[in-house]
């Protein structure tokens, strides 16, 4: 008996470990090559690129007009767009990003901002969302779908955890032409590089994420079966608004 408790023992404990680990590592490859950059893309996003995340938010607050409830941030990296919308709502936040790396740094942010008892984080694929239908009133995306391997499945998921009166904002920009020519000339100022141009929208190999100005979304959103949806092509980017 007491040999039967020691065996049945070990293998929890065994089990309770590999499920950790299993869920810490990145199920996908694609974001690989950007974890040497993270460090990088998380002091920018965090410092110089700051007035971009801020202009979205406030732009995302007045499209949705969704203020309260659960905002799931899809892509999150370091959570640097919830942030921002954190800052002029009440909303509770989930960061998703399939990149563990990437979710230490929202983690770190979210203490930085004081936000650890509105927000969490998940380590999960937009293709295959943990959360159940209709649990979430606001789905915010910056700069991932260009590297979401089936759109038309990940916009579907989305679609099904939206809450009835929910609405989703998905898209990619670098904020407006006046705010872009802002961060250039801090940029300049810094001696630093010009920015790049954005991952996947000119990729040579033609191997690299569907960049958004590659990707035809209107005829992708075709093939999904959703009716509540408008495609946003501004100054400021490519962005899809859903609603339920
Ligand atoms: C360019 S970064 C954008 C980060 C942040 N949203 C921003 O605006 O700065 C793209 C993010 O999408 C995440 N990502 C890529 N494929 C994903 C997938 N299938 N599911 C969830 N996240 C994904 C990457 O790990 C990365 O953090």
């Amino acid at each position: 008996m007491g040999r039967l408790i020691v065996c049945m023992s070990v293998l929890l404990v065994a089990c309770v470990s590999n499920c950790v680990f299993a869920e810490e590592k990145p199920t996908q490859g694609n974001d690989a090559p950007r974890k040497m950059n993270i460090s990088r893309y998380d002091e920018a996003a965090r410092g110089i690129n700051a007035p971009m995340y801020a202009y979205y938010a406030q732009k995302i607050k007045e499209r949705t007009g969704i203020t309260k409830g659960v905002c799931l941030d899809v892509g999150s990296g370091g959570g640097y767009l919830g942030l921002a919308l954190a800052k002029i709502t009440d909303l509770d936040f989930v960061f998703l990003d399939i990149s563990a790396d990437a979710l230490e740094k929202a983690k770190i942010h979210i203490f930085e901002d004081g936000l650890h008892e509105r927000a969490k984080t998940l380590l999960a694929d937009v293709h295959s969302i943990p959360l159940p239908d209709g649990s979430v009133n606001l789905i915010i995306s910056r700069g991932s779908i260009p590297f979401w391997k089936d759109p038309a499945k990940a916009l579907k998921e989305i679609y099904r955890i939206l809450a009835p009166g929910g609405q989703a904002y998905v898209g990619g920009g670098r904020g407006t032409p006046e705010i872009q020519a802002q961060i250039a000339a801090k940029r300049k100022d810094l001696g630093m590089e010009p920015w790049d141009k954005p991952m996947g929208d000119k990729d040579p190999t033609g191997k690299g994420p569907g960049g958004m100005a590659q990707r035809n979304y209107e005829e992708i959103l075709k093939t999904t079966g959703i009716k509540n949806y408008a495609i946003d092509k501004g100054n400021d980017g490519m962005w899809i608004q859903m609603w339920k």
